[in-house]
């Protein structure tokens, strides 16, 4: 690397800041902290107020001087395998929705795996691009999806007539990668840049033990959150991108437009912390929370009740990689969903996880984690499944699972974007077989579209949404979220 990864530019910068002690005639109005209650100071000190700044202004010399953020995104860059590299501050969602814009304006095809993250959907309503979906399998023990397999990637490119870019998203929630060389050799052969949305692989690139990451791979652009496995600040994000199939001075222009103007310089001084402690660091500190990752998971399936995801799914059509530190657990075979046993681990252990639906948790192991809090962890569910089982726990129940089959996607008649503007109403369930939905609408799990705007709805899709209703399934998306009524394009 020709630029020295210790060195944190911005960082630096704000700190000089806070030790000048200046009197502030700027934003925020709390003036580094004089003016904030009593209660905001509690929460979050003093010190941090100091800091609490808009990156354009303050921290540099002169308002119009971009050179210090320049200098730690380029370093940035570097560190994670791209010629250019924007910070974000409104997390991997603006990054994925920047690149849809400056790849696709209306009526243009892109390629879509059907298990992108809603900020996708969101893209394609900005941009007014026709999404060709992809649909990944959904794994039927885990019920969440795989990722796309390369044969469903290369029928997409053969079918989507004049499609601008091919993205994918990888690793997906649960950590299964795609075959990120292979899919970037079919897109770069159809002479179309390859867009990997990494929003869970911010650690890839710096340790061995962790699957390649998009850049390696050969994307031309990425998007990474900083801030949920590695130490950048909540919203924090990267957009890495190479020139040679993407315009880079368009990117610049409408990633501009998808932030706030006035970027909160703590965000940016984090992603530059976090990328030092990473490039530096990251091989033993990864090194490190996959040991304890798979120790807590070989505990797990060692508890009589329980089971933990691992890479026996490397086996399966459409997982190429996997990463370990990923921790997706049931207790289905104590009868219990995964919001049961978010509430009995948040209640009765103090443990918060990061996600559960109706069959499973997932916790993220990162390099803040030490072995005590794998091993509260591990204490926690034995007891946990002792304590069901005593009481007379449905060992081998099996899951109170949604069984239904997805129903197949249907046909996009008309962009997501004329959909979404056009003039809707809002109808009972059942009445809305064949009409074209003006929503979005995602039960979880497994947390794929169901519908998106301008896609005709089938007499399936009515069954299925009833049923997820009557189940009371966690859905995203639509006005309704009791699913009673759907809005539709009128
Ligand atoms: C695959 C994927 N992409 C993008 C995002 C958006 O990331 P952020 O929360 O950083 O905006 C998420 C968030 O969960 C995600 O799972």
């Amino acid at each position: 690397m020709t630029n020295d990864q210790r060195q944190t530019p911005y960082l630096d910068a704000l700190l000089r800041y806070r030790a000048r002690g200046f009197t502030a005639f700027h934003t925020p109005g709390h003036k580094l902290g004089k003016g904030a209650p009593a209660g905001l100071v509690e929460a979050v000190g003093l010190d941090l107020l100091k800091v609490d700044l808009a990156v354009a202004g303050a921290v540099e010399d002169t308002r119009e001087s971009t050179g210090l953020v320049a200098a730690a995104e380029q370093i940035a860059a570097e560190a994670w395998g791209a010629e250019r590299c924007f910070f974000l501050v409104n997390g991997s969602t603006s990054g994925v929705q920047s690149l849809v814009v400056s790849l696709a304006g209306p009526g243009v095809p892109i390629i879509v795996p059907r298990n992108s993250h809603k900020s996708m959907l969101a893209g394609l309503i900005f941009s007014g691009a026709m999404p060709c979906y992809i649909e990944p399998v959904i794994d039927p023990e885990w019920g969440v999806p795989r990722n796309i397999t390369t044969d469903a990637a290369a029928t997409a490119i053969a079918t989507c007539g004049g499609a601008r870019a091919f993205f994918v998203t990888s690793p997906t929630y649960n950590g299964f990668g795609a075959d990120l060389p292979a899919l970037a050799g079919l897109a770069h052969g159809a002479g179309i840049p390859f867009i990997v949305d990494q929003a869970w692989g911010p650690h890839f690139r710096f340790c061995s033990l962790l699957p390649v990451d998009a850049m390696t791979a050969g994307a031309d652009a990425a998007v990474t959150s900083v801030h949920k496995l590695i130490s950048g600040l909540t919203q924090s994000s990267v957009l890495m991108a190479n020139a040679a199939r993407i315009n880079l001075r368009r990117l610049a222009g409408v990633v501009k437009m998808t932030q706030s103007t006035s970027p909160q310089a703590l965000i940016y001084a984090s992603i530059d912390a976090a990328r030092m402690q990473m490039a530096t660091d990251g091989e033993r500190l990864w090194t490190r929370a996959v040991e304890l990752a798979e120790w807590a998971r070989a505990a797990v399936n060692r508890i009589d009740g329980l089971r933990c995801l691992g890479d026996e799914c490397l086996e399966r059509p459409g997982i190429a990689s996997f990463d370990p530190t990923r921790l997706t657990i049931t207790a289905c075979a104590l009868g219990h969903t995964g919001w049961e046993l978010e509430t009995v681990l948040r209640d009765d252990y103090g443990i918060a996880v990061e996600a559960a639906d109706t069959l499973n948790i997932v916790l993220n192991v990162t390099h803040g984690d030490d072995r005590s809090d794998v091993e509260r962890l591990v204490a926690s569910l034995e007891d946990y499944a002792a304590r069901y089982r005593d009481a007379g726990g449905d060992v081998g129940a099996g899951c109170r699972r949604f069984t239904a089959q997805l129903p197949a996607f249907t046909r996009q008649e008309t962009s997501p974007q004329d959909a979404f503007f056009s003039p809707s109403v809002q109808l009972p369930l059942a009445q809305c077989s064949g009409r074209i939905s003006a929503e979005i609408v995602t039960p979880y799990p497994p947390g794929i579209p169901v519908l998106g705007p301008g896609e005709l709805i089938s007499p399936e899709i009515v069954d299925y949404l009833t049923e997820a209703g009557d189940r009371g399934l966690h859905v995203h998306g639509p006005e309704d979220l009791t699913l009673r009524t759907l809005r539709v394009v009128e």
